[in-house]
């Protein structure tokens, strides 16, 4: 079996100032030597998103693809998981809840970063184009550092000190969230999950502000709708749109996200009658601090 290295054509080219890089010139169903995979990672935590272009993986192949970059992740949502495979999940406009409903808008078309509800969320999310709208749904992913090192001194330091409470889903918006997630979080009995709003990056030592949206029950202070209206406000005042990159998916393409320095979210600029469906998983992180 053949392996990659650099010496075999592997290109990364910086998307822009403040966020992504891309990725030529590797097959990621084949092994990849330590000079590879050390290029890969460092990019990644470099560029805080990196498109891989021209893969072409089967769920599985994804999956190994996505073991470069550390130990594999379950999904906290077991109804979108492939047959057979449990790290992977599919996301998917068609997905109906169990009354047989199709979302208006897909529950992660807000910034957010993935499963802030465990002690230990995922440093990276990997996302793999498997059906894409004729138009619009790409994923957008924001640099949180920047964000955060644009804001003057006495704000960052009032920020630093605030925690956040992680559920399943804030009590704020229980009107409008899915059934299925609402019976989840009635059975989750524990005590909510401690973070910090401002985390550092373990590798990098630079800090981002950190959260998901609908999963932040409170900040420091506040109450479940408070504390909505607080983030939804730091996100105006800190998302500029030179910190942002839109990935405009192209089949093929593998998306990584450092969730330690960033948050995502879905376009939902497209014609919900055409099928967007992306595979997705996770590796493990460390507890944020
Ligand atoms: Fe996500």
């Amino acid at each position: 079996m053949s392996v990659l290295s650099e010496d075999h054509g592997l290109k990364i080219r910086p998307i822009s100032k403040f966020i992504g890089a891309e990725v030529t010139g590797v097959d990621l169903t084949q092994p990849v030597d330590d000079a590879t995979r050390r290029a890969l990672r460092k990019a990644v935590v470099d560029n805080v998103a990196l498109v891989i272009r021209n893969q072409k993986f089967t769920p599985a192949q994804f999956a190994t693809a996505a073991e470069i970059f550390g130990e594999l992740m379950p999904d906290q949502i077991k109804t979108n998981l492939i047959r057979d495979l449990p790290m992977v999940s599919i996301l998917s406009n068609f997905e109906k809840d169990s009354n047989g409903n199709q979302a208006k808008t897909p529950k992660n078309a807000i910034w957010h970063t993935d499963h802030t509800n465990k002690e230990r969320p995922p440093n990276y999310t990997f996302l793999y184009a498997v059906e894409i709208p004729e138009h619009g749904g790409g994923t957008s992913v924001v640099n949180m550092n920047a964000a955060y090192e644009a804001l003057p001194s006495d704000k960052r330091a009032a920020l630093d000190t605030m925690k956040t409470a992680n559920v399943r889903v804030s009590s704020a918006l229980l009107a409008t969230a899915n059934p299925d997630t609402l019976a989840e979080q009635k059975r989750l009995t524990a005590t909510p999950m401690m973070h910090p709003l401002i985390r550092t990056h373990p590798e990098s030592g630079k800090k981002a502000i950190w959260f998901h949206l609908s999963k932040t029950e409170s900040v420091t202070g506040m109450n479940a709708h408070e504390t909505q209206d607080f983030l939804n406000e730091l996100l105006q005042e800190t998302i500029k749109p030179e910190f942002e990159y839109t990935h405009n998916w192209t089949l093929g393409d593998m998306l990584i996200v450092d969730n330690r320095s960033a948050m995502h979210k879905a376009g939902v600029d497209y014609d919900m009658s055409q099928h967007r469906m992306l595979y997705r998983t996770m590796v493990m992180g460390d507890r944020p601090y």
